[in-house]
């Protein structure tokens, strides 16, 4: 089984990926983690030097690996991955799961981590805040397509244990 998080940049896929994969002792793969690894460079560098066409182009052959090698694995993808129609066939095989924010716990977040993310990088708050606004209007029905759509919200810990229940009703569905 694959399961895949999605959802808006700050929404948790790689701390609850991993946090998640921890109990159930799956491995968990970032795929911007893998994008970098294998390119040996930061997304920050791969935006700079290809521009974000070149970075659409490796997200969708590295997802595209993930999904045809691995099993029992966590993947957390990117913000952007599943807004590219492209990628539909890949997510498709997994069993995803979109953790979903407010505009306001996304701000929070993305303007206090903004250094490793190009789209937001440069912009001040009031930019961040109109950029959350109109990208979530346009994102959200890539990531409600989901197989799951869970409420992201709570304190670290019970949002994780939401999560783990969550997921365990999922996994007992599929035996
Ligand atoms: C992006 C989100 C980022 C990263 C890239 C583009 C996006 O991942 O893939 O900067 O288009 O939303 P996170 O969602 O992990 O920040």
């Amino acid at each position: 089984m694959i399961i895949s998080l999605i959802g808006f940049m700050g929404s948790g896929k790689s701390l609850y990926g991993r946090l998640v994969a921890e109990h159930y002792a799956m491995e968990q793969i970032d795929l911007d983690d893998f994008i970098m690894k294998n390119e040996e460079k930061t997304i920050n560098e791969i935006f700079e030097s290809d521009g974000e066409k070149s970075f659409r182009k490796l997200e969708r052959r590295y997802l595209n690996e993930l999904v045809e090698t691995k099993n029992n694995v966590i993947l957390s993808l990117g913000g952007g991955t599943p807004c590219q129609e492209e990628n539909w066939s890949a997510i498709r095989k997994t069993t995803s799961i979109y953790l979903k924010r407010t505009h306001h716990f996304l701000f929070h977040i993305l303007k206090a981590k903004k250094a490793n993310r190009p789209l937001i990088k440069n912009l001040n708050d009031d930019k961040i805040s109109e950029l959350i606004n109109t990208m979530l209007v346009s994102r959200a029905p890539f990531y409600e397509r989901a197989d799951h759509v869970f409420d992201a919200y709570g304190s670290k810990i019970v949002l994780a244990n939401r999560l783990i229940r969550k997921l365990d009703v999922i996994k007992s569905k599929r035996l």
